[in-house]
């Protein structure tokens, strides 16, 4: 099969000629219609993001497309089954096996191209806000970096549960499309910071939960943005992992949480799980267009540099699906 591989030298993505992977018993083998970038894609190019042990060493967490293979041990799919999935790597190719128990039915009303748009952001945001941020109905979630793919898919899990949700953003256009998707404030960090709108919105009170990816540049404003009981939720650390004097006191007083995760390395059971949960949520309110992938630009495959710098420059707003052809 072909797939995108990564020059040694310059770290180029290109096309080329592997071998073609064999489904197990317990899996399926699917011919790859459409991918989508994620953010680690950027650093697994550059070398910084090691694949987990077993996992493929192509790049991509994400796909959809339609069953070729269907393993000895799976009854519950048949050749030419629409499915997606959540991937630990392999995205960038033709063809890629999968554990057939994380495979989901594509919703009839959704193209290949819309479908892959969905499982890592959407499964990153239910299983960071829904199972360890513990969301209920009426609480207040901030998201930070709200026009990303993750962001995107926050916005709209949290309308969804009946919760209030307030984003931080860089552009203009950023804040007018987390506003239109249900946020209810959406900060543009480069102009103020948002410690203040926050408290100003949830007059003094804080918001429950906090879904972070930028780490560092906003330790601070984060922990002063906090409700009693609050959780922390950190997925990454754009702005760097290292944090100097941090005050424990505010934690300790306020009884707050901070907890981190990366979905990627998380067990197949765990995997399973969420996705049979998240499945459960979210194909019906697909289907009726209660949620939505939001995709910023579909590419060819050829393109695939072209996409990396997009995302690199910060200039998407939700995903950029890539069309394997
Ligand atoms: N832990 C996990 O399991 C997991 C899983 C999936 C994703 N993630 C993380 O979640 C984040 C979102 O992923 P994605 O693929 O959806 O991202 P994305 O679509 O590429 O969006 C990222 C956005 O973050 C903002 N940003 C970048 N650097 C920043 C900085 N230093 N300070 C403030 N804002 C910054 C930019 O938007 P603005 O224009 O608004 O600044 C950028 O467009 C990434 O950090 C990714 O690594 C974690």
């Amino acid at each position: 099969m072909k797939a995108i591989l990564v020059k040694e030298d310059t770290k180029e993505l290109y096309i080329d000629q592997v071998a073609t992977p064999i489904a197990n018993d317990d899996e399926l083998l699917v011919q790859i219609k459409a991918t989508a970038l994620n953010r680690a894609d950027l650093l697994q190019r550059r070398g910084m993001y090691p694949p987990p042990p077993g996992a493929s060493t192509i790049i991509g967490l994400e796909m959809a497309g339609e069953v070729v293979t269907v393993g000895k041990n799976v009854t519950t799919w048949q050749i030419g089954d629409r499915v997606f999935a959540l991937l630990s790597g392999g995205g960038y190719a033709e063809y890629v096996n999968i554990p057939a128990k994380v495979a989901m039915p594509i919703p009839e009303n959704l193209s290949f191209e819309q479908a892959a748009a969905i499982p890592e952001a959407f499964l990153t945001a239910y299983q960071a806000i829904c199972w360890l941020g513990g969301l209920k109905t009426g609480q207040k979630v901030l998201i930070h970096a709200g026009a990303s793919g993750v962001g995107t898919a926050a916005i709209q899990i949290i309308r969804e549960f009946g919760a209030e949700c307030y984003v931080t953003v860089g552009t203009e256009k950023k804040q007018e499309v987390c506003l239109s998707l249900g946020a209810k404030l959406a900060v543009n960090y480069k102009i103020e910071p948002f410690e203040d709108k926050i408290k100003e919105v949830t007059e003094n009170k804080g918001v429950d939960i906090i879904l972070d990816c930028i780490g560092a540049n906003y330790w601070q404003q984060n922990i002063n943005c906090l409700a009693l009981d609050g959780r922390l939720v950190l997925i990454a650390a754009m702005s760097g992992g290292n944090v100097n004097q941090v005050s424990l006191y505010e934690i300790l007083r306020r009884r707050l949480q901070v907890i981190g995760t990366t979905l990627r390395a998380r067990p197949l059971d765990y995997k399973t799980q969420l996705t049979q949960e998240f499945s459960q949520f979210a194909l019906s309110r697909f289907l009726n267009n209660q949620l939505t992938p939001v995709i910023d630009k579909v590419l060819s495959w050829q393109n695939i540099n072209q996409a990396h710098k997009y995302m690199e420059e910060n200039e998407n707003i939700g995903k950029i699906v890539i069309k394997i052809l």
